[in-house]
């Protein structure tokens, strides 16, 4: 289905919300690095998250609990350098917001002044409504993320689709509400049953986001090096690879070492 776009110089938050409005659908990746953001805005995707996932995808740990502020930093500033029309989320990482509201805040103004970066997004409910409220009269935009919660995955134990009984599935409910009370800009849903995440996005006025949330949201989120095929291991049912990048950079690293060992690489017209 062709949908009519309009064309955004630079998405704000507010491009997001009139999105919703004219009911075009969100595009959000991450990245990590420069190089990366160049493609991915390039290809014109409306919203880049510099997510804490770079502590599996760049760093290579299990969870994103290891991940700090300063490596968030690092990793956001370069992600602004390249990024020329897409709005740049940034995460808080863990251990940077949960102990008291004047922690979120300061975490969040160091994001912002050190990064250049245009949002945060942080995970949680009711148990960070303190922490969004004190970011939010800094006039720091607030992405929410509820659903399955990463950081929290010590609590729940597995990475396994989330609220899918009633309790669980109500309290998300009043958690968006919350979020979208405050004055949150958007939200996250992660791995929540497509009918929830359904009706959570048509009561809220605010864009929903969902990874693993079906179609009846009003934007879709990727990992970049999922989506491209850079990683092979992680194969959930949500999951949609557009290339295998992991094959195909083997295969050309494998041929590069031959040529090197067979002395065809460099040639003649490769050298000075
Ligand atoms: O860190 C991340 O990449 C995320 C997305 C999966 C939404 O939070």
């Amino acid at each position: 289905m062709s949908v009519a776009k309009k064309e955004y110089k630079r998405v704000t938050v507010k491009s997001l919300i009139e999105m919703k409005k004219n009911r075009e659908k969100i595009s959000m990746l991450t990245s990590y690095d420069y190089t990366m953001t160049k493609i991915v805005d390039g290809a014109g995707t409306d919203v880049i998250l510099v997510g804490d996932s770079a502590s599996n995808v760049m760093a290579g740990h299990e969870t994103t609990l290891p991940i700090t502020l300063d490596q968030m930093i690092y990793h956001a500033s370069s992600v602004v350098r390249a990024a020329k029309r897409a709005l740049i989320v940034v995460d808080l990482p863990f251990g940077s917001y949960q102990s008291d509201p004047k922690e979120a805040l300061h975490s969040s103004i160091k994001i912002m002044k050190q990064s250049g970066g245009h949002a945060i997004k942080l995970e949680g409910g009711k148990e960070i409504k303190e922490s969004v409220k004190r970011i939010l009269n800094a006039g720091i935009p607030v992405m929410g993320h509820l659903g399955l919660t990463p950081q929290s995955i010590y609590k729940f134990g597995t990475y396994t689709v989330r609220a899918k009984e009633e309790e669980e599935a109500e309290k998300l409910k009043k958690d968006a509400l919350m979020l979208e009370r405050l004055g949150c800009f958007a939200l996250v849903l992660e791995k929540v049953p497509a009918k929830l995440a359904q009706e959570v996005a048509e009561s809220l006025t605010i864009p929903v986001i969902g990874i693993g949330a079906g179609n009846g949201v009003d934007g879709q989120v990727l990992v970049t090096h999922d989506m491209v095929g850079m990683t092979h291991e992680f194969n959930p049912r949500f999951l949609r690879r557009y290339m295998n990048l992991y094959e195909d950079m083997t295969a050309a690293i494998a041929q590069y070492c031959a040529d090197v060992k067979s002395v065809d690489f460099p040639n003649k017209d490769e050298q000075y």
